[in-house]
Formats: structure tokens, C-alpha cells, sequence
């Protein structure tokens, strides 16, 4: 009931700031037009091609690749079927939407604590996923070739050397046929400087999108302004897009009329300013949130 009379004032209020963007001076109308969102926490979110084919998004990166990093992967979809998933993964792709793979995530399945690490976790992203094949190496989406990798890193430790793993898949972003682009992204909390661990990998330079999340994380909630400034100016070279939850019952959630007043102004200003990154399309579909905001992104 609670929730049913907040999200009906909610709307109530999208409603009334859709008045007033009819009459009120444009502050922000969008600069890139860039929705990545995340998916693969919750089966009841939907297809993985229901996601590309609902229009809303310019990239999807799964989540998560969850254990590496001791001679053990495992990918978790949340209960996903992986049949049939490769064809998914191709469709969106033939509609103009890469997809892509985070690793990391909420669990303690995984670290990277040295070189050799590293680029076996190279080896096996390369063979399952990517242009490679090798014996015993099993592909879960067949010869469907994913777009990306992105690191998801909620903990680790100095020795971790995902800089190593970062240089090796960009030795492998192939930019001409029969080879493809591999987007190497990040998504941290928005704390800058970053943990020792990222740090040495984002300071390669190679990163080509970083995502800030600005939302479930006290110091990001009050101070991500200050850290998306600092980010943006430390690494030219990156695409920044700034990180959101599409729940309301998050914390950090920002309402769509201040997404349109402060997230995008605010963020815009950076050269380097890629897009949104929205989490995620489980959320999303509840709230249509990116159908609120896209048109600012
Ligand atoms: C790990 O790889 C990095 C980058 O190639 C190199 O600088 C470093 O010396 C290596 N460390 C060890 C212990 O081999
Ligand atoms: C979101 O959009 C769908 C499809 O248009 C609609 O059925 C649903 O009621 C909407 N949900 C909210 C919370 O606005």
C-alpha cells in the first residue's frame, strides 16, 4: 500500500515535471544519448533480447563473471537460461547493441593476485567468450563473440594485477576484419581515488568507458559531484557515464526531474562525458526509468 501510493505520487510528480519541461527554459536535453544498463541480476527481468529490442539501451553488460582467479570461472545469471542465449547475444549485436561481460561483483568468489593470475583469467575470457577456442575450454554462448569486458570490483588488494589482465585484453581489441573492437569499461563506486587494485589498472590509460556509481553508497550520494569532476579530469583519454539506480528504494535514487535539473547539467560539462549507466534492467522494467531520463542523457 505504501509503496503502491509512493510510486503513484512518484508518477504524479514525473507527471507534473513533464508540464513544467514544456514551459520551463531547457537545461538539459541530452548530449551523447548513451543508456548502458546492466543485466543478469534477476530472472524475472526478462531476455537478454527483450533488453536490446526494447530501444532504450546503447549497451548491455552482463553480471556477473563471478569466480576467477584460482583456476575456478563461474558465470552467474541469476537462474537465466543459457540456452539459446549465443542467438540473444547476436541479435542484439545485429541491432546496434554490444554486449558485454562484467567480472567482479557482490561475491567473494574472486581475486587476481598475480601476474600469472592475470593472464590466465586473460586466457580463459579470450577462449569462452571472445575470438579465441581451445580444447576443453567451454564456450556458453557458442560462437557468439561478446563485445566487452568490464570490471565490477567490490573488493580486492594491492597485489591484485587486473592492470596486467587490462593490457592483454587491449593487445586484443582488433579493430579491423575479421577481428572486432573489445570495450574495456569499469564500474566503481564513485570514490576518487580509486582503490589501489583499479587505480593501477585505470592508470594504463586504455580504459575506454568508465562508469561512476553514484548511488547505493553514502560518500557517492553526497559527494559524487566533487569525485565525478576529479575522475573526469584524471583520465581524459576515458569516456566517463555516470551511474544510476533505476529503484527508487535504493539509496541514491534521483528523481527524474533532478536528473534533468543536476545529473545531466552538472555532468555535461565534462568533455569526456559519455552517457548514463542505469542499474538495472530488473528495476528498470518495474519503473521505466530510463524511458524518463534517457531523453537528458
Ligand atoms: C607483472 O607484469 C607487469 C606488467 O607487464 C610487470 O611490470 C611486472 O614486472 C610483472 N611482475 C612480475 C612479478 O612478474
Ligand atoms: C512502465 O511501462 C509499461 C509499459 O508501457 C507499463 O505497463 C507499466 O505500467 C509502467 N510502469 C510504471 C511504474 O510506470
Amino acid at each position: 500500500m505504501e509503496l503502491a501510493s509512493r510510486r503513484a505520487a512518484s508518477l504524479l510528480a514525473v507527471a507534473a515535471i513533464a508540464a513544467v519541461f514544456l514551459a520551463g527554459p531547457v537545461t538539459a536535453v541530452g548530449k551523447t544519448g548513451q543508456v548502458t544498463v546492466f543485466w543478469g541480476r534477476n530472472k524475472d527481468e526478462g531476455t537478454l533480447r527483450e533488453a536490446c529490442d526494447s530501444g532504450l539501451y546503447t549497451m548491455v553488460i552482463m553480471s556477473f563473471l563471478n569466480v576467477y582467479g584460482h583456476g575456478k570461472y563461474n558465470l552467474d545469471l541469476s537462474g537465466h537460461p543459457i540456452a539459446g542465449m549465443g542467438d540473444d547475444i547476436k541479435h542484439c549485436q545485429f541491432i546496434g547493441v554490444p554486449v558485454s561481460l562484467s567480472i567482479g561483483g557482490f561475491g567473494n568468489g574472486y581475486s587476481l593476485p598475480s601476474n600469472r593470475s592475470a593472464l590466465e583469467l586473460f586466457d580463459y575470457l579470450w577462449n569462452a567468450y571472445f575470438g579465441g577456442s581451445k580444447a576443453g575450454v567451454y564456450r556458453p554462448f557458442g560462437d557468439a563473440w561478446l563485445d566487452g569486458v568490464d570490471l565490477f570490483l567490490e573488493h580486492g588488494t594491492p597485489a591484485d594485477r587486473y592492470d596486467v589482465l587490462a593490457l592483454e585484453l587491449a593487445k586484443h581489441n582488433i579493430r579491423g576484419a575479421p577481428g572486432k573492437p573489445l570495450h574495456l569499461t569499469a564500474t566503481p563506486r564513485c570514490t576518487f581515488p580509486p582503490s589501489s587494485y583499479l587505480g593501477r589498472a585505470v592508470a594504463t590509460g586504455i580504459f575506454e568507458r568508465i562508469h561512476i556509481r553514484i548511488y547505493d553508497d553514502d560518500n557517492c550520494e553526497a559527494y559524487w559531484h566533487l569525485a565525478w569532476d576529479k575522475w573526469t579530469a584524471a583520465y581524459p583519454a576515458t569516456r566517463f557515464y555516470v551511474g544510476m539506480t533505476a529503484s527508487e528504494m535504493t539509496h541514491g535514487w534521483v528523481h527524474p526531474k533532478n536528473v534533468y535539473y543536476d545529473v545531466a547539467p552538472s555532468t555535461q560539462k565534462a568533455d569526456n562525458y559519455g552517457g548514463f549507466m542505469i542499474w538495472d534492467r530488473y528495476y528498470d522494467k518495474l519503473s521505466n526509468y530510463t524511458s524518463m531520463v534517457k531523453a537528458y542523457a
